[in-house]
């Protein structure tokens, strides 16, 4: 891998950029393909994030001058640029723009942070799984004309995103689905009835023995 900033570096699926731990002087801009970001946890490797076009990662070991805190990966082909620490903090320097969309980025990213401590923090199977679903259905929900609310995701993606083994995940869903709150189909994850689900996480907040 080179140190200049151009011109962009393609690099393949498959290609791990960086491991968790190393040292890092250089970050990155991603302007097409995507890369995801792990870090191995006491459960095995956990996603971070997914990133795509125009998101940027790698700046936090330039920042704080510490090892690279998760291993970045390409999923799918990816061109990107590289930006020394010198071209960073120019640009960062020269270009309030550029800074302001950072603060913003890691403002969001922090916030991301925030939602997963509350799910995987949960000691309630249930309650971990209804929070990830709203976190889900603000993020990427759309709204369907009879007022549910379509996620596009797989059951599968739900152990990464609650903490949990698959078949308590596998638990929990068949039960909200039986009781009509939830409903798997091929395009996603939808939620029937956005209310009473909040509501049943009210109560399992407020009554942690029940089930
Ligand atoms: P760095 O520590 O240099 O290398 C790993 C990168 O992953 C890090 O910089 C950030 O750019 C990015 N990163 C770390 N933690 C998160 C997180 N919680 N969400 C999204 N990106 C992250």
């Amino acid at each position: 891998m080179t140190d200049r900033p151009n011109p962009l570096l393609t690099l393949p699926a498959g290609e791990v950029i960086f491991h968790e731990g190393d040292p890092g002087d250089q970050m990155f801009v991603l302007h097409s393909g995507r890369v995801r970001l792990t870090r191995a946890g006491r459960k095995g490797v956990q996603t971070l994030s997914t990133l795509g076009p125009g998101e940027f990662f790698g700046e936090m070991s330039i920042l704080n001058n510490r090892p690279r805190s998760a291993t970045a990966e390409v999923i799918e082909e990816a061109k990107l640029l590289v930006l020394d620490a010198q071209t960073f903090e120019n640009m960062l320097v020269k270009n309030v723009e550029i800074a302001v969309r950072m603060i913003l980025r890691m403002a969001s990213r922090l916030e991301e942070a925030n939602a997963r401590v509350e799910i995987l923090t949960h000691r309630e199977p249930v309650a971990r799984v209804i929070l990830a679903l709203l976190r889900q259905a603000e993020k990427i929900g759309a709204e369907q004309a009879d007022g549910a609310v379509l996620i596009p995701l797989e059951r599968e993606d739900l152990p990464e995103l609650s903490g949990l083994n698959a078949s308590d995940v596998d638990e929990v869903m068949s039960r909200l689905t039986r009781l009509g709150i939830l409903q798997d189909g091929d395009l996603g994850i939808e939620i029937k009835d956005r209310a009473r689900l909040s509501q049943f996480l009210d109560y399992r907040q407020g009554s942690p023995e029940k089930s």
